[in-house]
């Protein structure tokens, strides 16, 4: 195991979670491909941010965030299972979509293409590719199944052009879920929530004694 994907396990131990072994290769290949593609060395590296300069955490990396909703999306899953074991919902693809939802922020939040992107927005765009698109073209390169490569295309407002999997709508939900909790509790930094956020309410004071 080379120390970046060492990086990865220790970044995101929920991998060891997906219970087929060819699919959890594949997660921590994805993130490496991903990491060495940026200028990132550890997923806990990217910055906890929605969108670059959008709900921007007080504090933690992109690994808080990427555990939190594989871990959101996880509880609904058993939720749903023991209370309707009729539902058919895939648990390793939740947790591999879960873990590889945002992997295109690598690219996207990397503060080299920021600046490319910023100097001239005319050349190839500001993105060039966000996120989610980035994400869908490290998933099939890491030979990570079509159903979690959907999950990182339609996870955000792009799956709205299109009908999205049981699994996708599990993690969005989730996602959706862990940024829209985080700002209302106050652990999104000041002036970084987007409008149709904070018109739905007003982040509530965190501890003096933990604020950033
Ligand atoms: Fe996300």
């Amino acid at each position: 195991m080379t120390d970046m994907e060492a990086g990865i396990l220790e970044d995101l131990p929920e991998i060891e979670l997906i219970s087929d072994e060819g699919l959890r290769t594949a997660t921590i290949k994805a993130w490496a491909l991903a990491l060495s593609k940026s200028i990132f060395t550890r997923v806990r590296d990217i910055p906890g941010e929605a969108n670059p300069g959008i709900m921007v955490m007080r504090r933690g990396g992109q690994d808080i965030h990427l555990r939190g909703v594989t871990k959101l999306a996880l509880a609904s899953v058993d939720y749903f299972a023991e209370t309707f074991p009729e539902a058919v919902i895939d648990r390793d693809v939740i947790i591999a979509g879960g873990l590889c939802h945002d992997v295109g922020k690598a690219f996207e939040c990397d503060p080299v293409n920021q600046a490319r992107w910023k100097a001239d927005a005319s050349l190839v765009g500001r993105p060039s590719l966000r996120h989610p698109v980035y994400g869908a073209y490290i998933c099939l390169t890491a030979g990570l199944p079509e159903a979690v490569a959907h999950i990182a295309a339609c996870h955000s407002p792009e799956g709205d052009n299109v009908k999205r999997s049981l699994e996708c709508i599990v993690v969005h939900e989730a996602d959706v879920a862990w940024w829209k909790i985080s700002a209302a509790s106050g652990l999104t930094q000041d002036g970084t929530i987007p409008d149709h956020f904070a018109k739905m309410f007003e982040p509530r004071n965190i501890r003096s004694s933990t604020a950033a």
